[in-house]
């Protein structure tokens, strides 16, 4: 019994002195005098030692032990994992964890939306439309038939699968497809990926991006195309952007127009990328041909329209200061990274 007596006052002191300043010592602590294989075991081992009258009374000295034991340990274990700032392991708790690096939106990507959403202000709603398409999507019923010498102006992609089928060579195609669906008015916006046989260069590629624009309607007038075009200018490029149209050709639409905007990088004194002429061309649009509208079962007697296509690279490599197209398909976590996350 006096043995056992000494044993728990030493272990006690052991207990004392016993230095933790981490949540490894705690451990250390827990298993020297707590564990399966730990001090407070071992001393219960020794119980059928003690004669049995004084049994009872080493037992309460036993769990003396042990409920002291515990309790340090506790404060042990509230003290180094609750501190904030752990100095014994160097390691600062107090510091936000660390996080998974989540991906940026692609600039292309971010124009696009750009872009979108203005457009959504005034009511148009975003269609998509399948990038392989057949030639009469693309072609014939854009009043593009077999033959027209307007076919050049876009270098195809054939499927060698099926004679019938292109890899579209503008989202115009799906200008078509809204209009086949019968349902009137239409105020579609149709963002998607083309494709043309072009030399890969620092400013072509063989695919690219483009948004297209399309309101059919009764009564809808070129004043409406300029209205609408004007106020997408000036929420893309602020409100001192000066617009000019000039007449020019696309086989699906009559009247047909490019637009222009002063340049905003030089602010139309003159620089390298409007050639010192002041002017960028951003879209062609128009009002959308009868033939267009007949192909698609729309009477052209009762409704009008007008439509615009814009390329969407162009623009984010002006905003982007990106000087070369390949940039954005080549997928360099470099380039990437340097578009920040989430817009
Ligand atoms: N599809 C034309 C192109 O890719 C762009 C375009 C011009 C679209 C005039 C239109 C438009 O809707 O009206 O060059």
């Amino acid at each position: 019994m006096e043995a056992l007596r000494q044993q728990l006052a030493q272990l006690r002191q052991e207990i004392d002195s016993f230095a933790v300043t981490q949540a490894a010592d705690a451990e250390a602590f827990r298993i020297r005098f707590l564990g399966t294989k730990g001090a407070l075991k071992s001393v219960m081992g020794e119980m059928k030692n003690v004669a049995p009258e004084q049994r009872k009374e080493a037992g309460q000295l036993l769990n003396e032990f042990k409920a002291y034991a515990e309790s340090i340990y506790q404060q042990h274990l509230d003290r180094t994992t609750t501190a904030s700032t752990d100095t014994g392991s160097g390691i600062d708790r107090s510091l936000p964890g660390s996080t998974q690096p989540i991906g940026s939106r692609h600039p292309v990507t971010r124009m696009k939306n750009e872009i979108v959403a203005i457009f959504q202000k005034l009511g148009f709603a975003v269609a998509e439309g399948p990038e392989i398409e057949d030639d009469w999507h693309n072609f014939g019923a854009l009043n593009l038939p077999e033959h027209h010498p307007a076919r050049d102006m876009q270098d195809t992609f054939y499927v060698q699968q099926n004679p019938d089928w292109v890899l579209r060579t503008h989202t115009s195609s799906v200008q078509i497809r809204e209009m086949e669906k019968g349902t009137l008015p239409i105020r579609m916006l149709m963002p998607g990926r083309v494709f043309r046989n072009e030399t890969i260069s620092a400013r072509s590629h063989c695919f690219f991006h483009q948004v297209e624009g399309l309101y059919i309607d009764e009564q809808v007038s070129f004043a409406d195309l300029k209205q609408t075009l004007y106020f997408f200018v000036q929420e893309m490029y602020g409100k001192d952007v000066k617009v000019r149209f000039r007449p020019s050709y696309f086989p699906f639409t009559e009247p047909s127009a490019e637009m222009d905007i002063t340049c905003f990088i030089c602010g139309g004194d003159g620089c390298p990328v409007c050639k010192k002429s002041g002017w960028v061309e951003i879209l062609g649009c128009g009002m959308v041909h009868p033939n267009v509208l007949r192909n698609c079962n729309i009477d052209p007697e009762k409704y009008t329209g007008f439509a615009f296509g814009m390329g969407v690279e162009r623009p984010a490599m002006l905003k982007y200061g990106v000087n070369d197209l390949r940039l954005f398909s080549e997928n360099d976590v470099r380039f990437l990274r340097q578009f920040p996350a989430l817009t």
